[in-house]
């Protein structure tokens, strides 16, 4: 499984997504360390804030079946209404999408900030590649709580 690969499929189920509010689809494609795929969509509430990020429904899938080690993350977005559209049907979307801090932090609970990649999707050849670090530098982590910990 490479980037590309794993760009493929955030696009691709980009369908999945509930978002009768914002009209805006998020997915996300999650690749352990063993190789294995997790995706996500956004799902969204009329009481607005029980509203889930795509990147966090693929991390809660993973963790949830036993899941602890992570390599990267693909993240697609675009309106819903573009998904009708002829570029959307050759695997084009208009710009990329970069995870909310709050999903940000969910990564840092379980990944390294200096090894796992997250890419933003434009299209299966059009992808940038950050690591953690750079996208929440100085981050507060597991580490901060060591001695505490229960995990
Ligand atoms: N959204 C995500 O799914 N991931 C992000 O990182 C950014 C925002 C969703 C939440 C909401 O359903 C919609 O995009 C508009 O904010």
């Amino acid at each position: 499984m490479d980037y590309r690969e794993l760009a493929k499929i955030a696009v691709e189920k980009l369908k999945f997504s509930y978002t009768p509010y914002s009209g805006f689809n998020v997915a996300a494609a999650l690749l352990t360390e063993s190789g294995k795929v997790y995706f996500g969509v956004n799902i969204e509430n009329a009481a607005y804030t029980p509203t889930v990020c795509a990147e966090r429904t693929a991390f809660f899938k993973a963790v949830s079946e036993g899941e602890r080690h992570f390599r990267a993350i693909a993240v697609a977005g675009c309106k819903r209404t573009y998904l009708d559209s002829d570029e959307y049907k050759k695997g084009l979307l208009p710009g990329y999408t970069a995870p909310c801090g709050v999903c940000r932090q969910v990564m840092r609970e379980f990944c390294d900030p200096s090894e796992f990649d997250v890419i933003l999707v434009r299209s299966y050849d059009d992808f940038r590649v950050f690591r953690l670090e750079e996208l929440l530098p100085e981050s507060f982590g597991p580490e901060n709580l060591a001695g505490q910990l229960m995990r």
